[in-house]
């Protein structure tokens, strides 16, 4: 066994060797060649040099320029000569009608589309009176667009993912005349924008960025001096921050003046995600003298109000001594996008490692100023201090087809975007416009009863008033052979001796779980949705939906489904010990060792793992908590009850807990307070689970000392002060290791971290837990996160669960029915609600 670790470990450090070996190497030689890098230099008869690029001469194959009267145009050297790349302001073509340019597509995908414009004056022809759209067949890029500064040149850049097999600009002059100085068309490596971001409000995943037009409006690089695009390798240029920074006084500049350490094997940012002279430099709150002085820095950004940003921070840590020292906080527009950040935690724990966040600023948030501030962590024996290193700020196109310039305000937007449509560019647009706003409202409201219109009383109301039959028919139609077996009623009345209230094994507001006993012996769990009560139905369905499609070894398995009679019956494989609950406190159930509680930790992060990410759309649980998880007759665990099915009919007397479903004590306070369901809501009452699993107590419990009623609360309270051993079990407090519980205590911190944004992914607490069961491991010599392979399979008890395959689940008395008075998790929660503010008022 050791040997076979060791050879394992052996094997693995060596791939490691391996990989490191080449991955430094490639990092040496990290050079981006584009499959497409078209550089034009409009107007001009023969190529130009600006810096170490080569933009050629305007219609040179194989570009190909199609108008119907143009004009090729030229000024004067010294007219252009203070401008960044004057040499490409020197000349111009000028359309007199609509014409485009055409450029093949080598590789589908984005790419940096870059125009030039400077508005000279050419015999009868006035640049500066041009006023003229810009198009690609997909998205509307400038509409009737005029030069805001007739005086200075303007530059333009979008990133756009192009899948198709040419590019065709189209410039259409709106009052007579249209004009463009160079244009680039520049294929972008294909990670570098993710398709998904963090919202800031309402806090939550956004998701479909690598299909969406973008426009970049700033790009700077803090502290550091501006970089020019033959200085970045996929020439961008980065602009300083000083002219943005509104309080230039609570700042400092730092510049590292030595190679960053790009994380190895991904995940971060790399050399091309930013130059390292951004990452190698920064803005630097300059208040870490006066440790009682809390300021934030703070940039602003003209931008246009009515759209949706995205905004890139780019950050190293080039100020620290130490790892884990730097905490700060991040805010676009006023809202945290990053609290307590600390960029040891994203690193390959290494200091100056360079990495990059994403978040997206909703359009209606967006001002007309986009202020974007860095502030002290106001966490306990943290030094206040902060930095940023670059930043990139990104508009994100309306409906996926416009970008419109100048002052657009919301209402003006649109006028603009119909007038252009109107005026010319095509009926077509118009379609896509429509087309686009009706998808987004459905997505609106599919969302919208994702979240609660399924529990509305409204929509109970109507289920209750007719439309019942009809959904009936529908469910039972769309049942039919697609969901496992389909039970005779009669067969499961037998096997539960007529729904004796005997064989109860669980009571919840869906109605009663029986046991069951089939004719050939084996056993079964009964769920049967009380016929009376029509809530259940949902519920009933997504139940059957999910747990049909879901097959994994940490989740209760579903073997079949009565809807005979109108009957809404569940049948699922026995779970043998019934409830973790039920061995942590409250029953006669022999008390499980720390390895065997970590273990069952293990299994149900799993199957919440399985949930959150084993299918295309992630699957919110929405009522994690120890009642929820079952064991096998093996101490395997497994997460049940995917239909929310703790519905009681007190929770719709009130609006509060119309809304917010899941169990007390284990609500995630964000969801509570905003009613916004993430993943990381699961992941919340996951971390409070960690705590009854260490501190065996009910999550709320009344009886205690006001400060000690919550236990998520008193949990936390305890582990801040480092002091968590103080309230373990006491069955167990001597068996774990400091490391272990050290370990242990960070996750559950992390787990119940105020916004979910900074809560780790079920996938990150799963790694943890099993770091945590090896630190505890005595024959273990583990002593560093970092030699740890992270997909090391734990021996774990149990081989093989082959419960669904037999289908001869095995069963018996689990006696957790029998709730203990003193524990609420259960409860309903307005009763809950009444009792705490009783409790507040003592
Ligand atoms: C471009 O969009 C297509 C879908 O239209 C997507 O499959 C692809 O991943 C996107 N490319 C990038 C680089 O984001
Ligand atoms: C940009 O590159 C040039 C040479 O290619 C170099 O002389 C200059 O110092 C670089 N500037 C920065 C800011 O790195
Ligand atoms: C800190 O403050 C002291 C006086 O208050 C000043 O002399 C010193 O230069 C300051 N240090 C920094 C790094 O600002
Ligand atoms: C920093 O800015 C944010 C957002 O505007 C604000 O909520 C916070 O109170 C500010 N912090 C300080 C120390 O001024």
């Amino acid at each position: 066994m050791m040997a076979t670790l060791g050879r394992k470990k052996r094997q693995a450090a060596t791939t490691f060797i391996v990989l490191c070996i080449l991955s430094s190497f490639y990092i040496c030689k990290a050079q981006f060649t584009p499959a497409d890098s078209y550089l034009v230099d409009c107007g001009s008869s023969k190529s130009t040099m600006v810096g170490q690029r080569t933009f050629t001469a305007d219609g040179a194959s194989p570009v190909k320029v199609s108008t119907s009267q143009d004009i090729l145009a030229g000024t004067s050297a010294n007219g252009v000569a203070s401008f960044d790349n004057s040499a490409l302001y020197q000349t111009a073509r000028i359309f007199t009608g609509p014409s485009s340019y055409t450029f093949p597509i080598q590789k589908q995908g984005r790419h940096f589309v870059r125009f030039y414009f400077f508005p000279f004056t050419y015999q009868s022809y006035d640049l500066s009176l041009a006023k003229f759209t810009v198009s690609t067949q997909d998205v509307l890029l400038l509409s009737d667009f005029q030069q805001p500064d007739k005086t200075a040149p303007l530059f333009k850049e979008y990133s756009l993912n192009i899948t198709r097999d040419t590019l065709v600009i189209s410039f259409k002059p709106s009052n007579g005349i249209a004009f463009v100085n160079a244009i680039e068309v520049v294929s972008v490596p294909d990670d570098l924008i993710t398709d998904d971001a963090q919202m800031v409000n309402p806090v939550q995943q956004y998701s479909g960025l690598s299909t969406q037009p973008l426009e970049t409006v700033y790009r700077v690089n803090m502290g550091g001096p501006k970089v020019t695009p033959d200085n970045d390798t996929l020439s961008r240029t980065w602009v300083t921050d000083l002219k943005y920074l509104l309080n230039p006084s609570v700042t400092k500049q730092v510049n590292y003046g030595k190679r960053v350490n790009y994380k190895k094997g991904g995940g971060g940012a790399t050399q091309l995600s930013a130059p390292d002279i951004v990452y190698g430099t920064a803005t630097e709150l300059a208040a870490t003298n006066t440790s009682n002085a809390l300021f934030n820095m703070t940039w602003q950004f003209d931008v246009d109000a009515g759209f949706s940003y995205l905004v890139r921070f780019h950050f190293c840590d080039i100020v620290s001594k130490a790892l884990n020292q730097l905490y700060f906080n991040a805010y676009v527009g006023g809202f945290y996008a990053q609290n307590n950040l600390d960029l040891s935690a994203m690193s390959d724990s290494q200091l100056a490692t360079p990495i990059y966040i994403d978040v997206v600023l909703s359009s209606n948030d967006a001002s007309s100023k986009l202020s974007i501030s860095i502030g002290p962590s106001v966490l306990n024996n943290v030094l206040p201090d902060g930095i940023l290193n670059g930043l990139e700020v990104m508009k994100i196109s309306t409906g996926g087809s416009a970008f419109t310039v100048g002052s657009g305000s919301g209402n003006k937007k649109w006028g603009v975007i119909l007038g252009a449509a109107l005026g010319g560019v095509g009926l077509f647009i118009i379609v896509v416009v429509l087309v686009l706003l009706c998808r987004r409202k459905k997505t609106l409201e599919k969302q919208h009863s994702k979240t609660w219109m399924p529990f509305s009383i409204n929509g109970l109301t109507s289920l209750s008033t007719g439309s019942r039959t009809s959904y009936g028919t529908t469910l039972t139609s769309g049942l039919n052979g697609s969901y496992g077996y389909r039970f005779a009623f009669s067969v499961l009345q037998e096997a539960t001796n007529n729904f004796d209230e005997n064989w109860v094994i669980g009571v919840g507001g869906f109605g009663k779980v029986y046991k069951g006993v089939m004719r050939d012996e084996s056993k079964v769990a009964v769920k049967r949705g009380n016929p009376k009560s029509q809530q259940g139905l949902n519920e009933f369905r997504t139940e059957i939906e999910l747990l049909s499609r879901l097959r994994h070894r940490h989740l209760v398995s579903l073997i079949g489904y009565c809807d005979e009679r109108n009957e809404m019956i569940l049948v699922y494989e026995y779970m043998e010990k019934g409830t973790l609950k039920s061995h942590l406190y409250g029953s006669d159930n022999p008390s499980l060792n720390w390895k065997q509680r970590l273990e069952v930790c293990i299994g149900a992060a799993r199957g919440l793992h399985y949930l959150h990410t084993g299918s295309a759309k992630a699957i919110i649980h929405r009522d994690v908590k120890s009642a929820n998880i079952l064991l096998d007759e093996n101490l395997l665990a497994k997460v049940a009850d995917f239909g929310l099915s703790k519905t009681g009919p007190e929770l719709d007397q009130t609006h509060v807990s119309t809304a917010v479903k899941g169990s007390f004590g284990y609500l995630d306070p964000e969801y509570f307070r905003r009613q916004q369901l993430t993943e990381k809501s699961d992941v919340y009452s996951f971390g409070v689970v960690l705590l009854e699993v260490l501190c065996a107590r009910p999550v709320i419990d009344p009886t205690l000392p006001r400060e000690m009623v919550n236990l998520a609360e008193w949990g936390m309270k305890w582990q801040k002060r480092g002091e968590l051993h103080q309230i373990i079990d006491q069955r167990i407090s001597g068996t774990i290791r400091p490391d272990s519980l050290r370990k242990f205590g960070e996750t559950v911190e992390k787990c119940l971290a105020d916004y979910g944004v900074e809560r780790p992914s079920m996938g990150d607490v799963l790694w943890n837990l099993e770091y945590v069961l090896q630190l505890q491991d005595a024959d273990s010599t583990v002593s560093d996160v970092n030699s740890m392979n992270r997909i090391v399979e734990l021996p774990s008890q149990v081989q093989n669960v082959g419960a669904l395959e037999s289908i001869s689940v095995t069963m018996a008395e689990a006696g957790a029915s029998n709730e203990p008075d003193h524990d609420l998790s259960d409860v309903s929660m307005s009763r809950v609600f009444s009792q705490l503010i009783k409790a507040e008022g003592r």
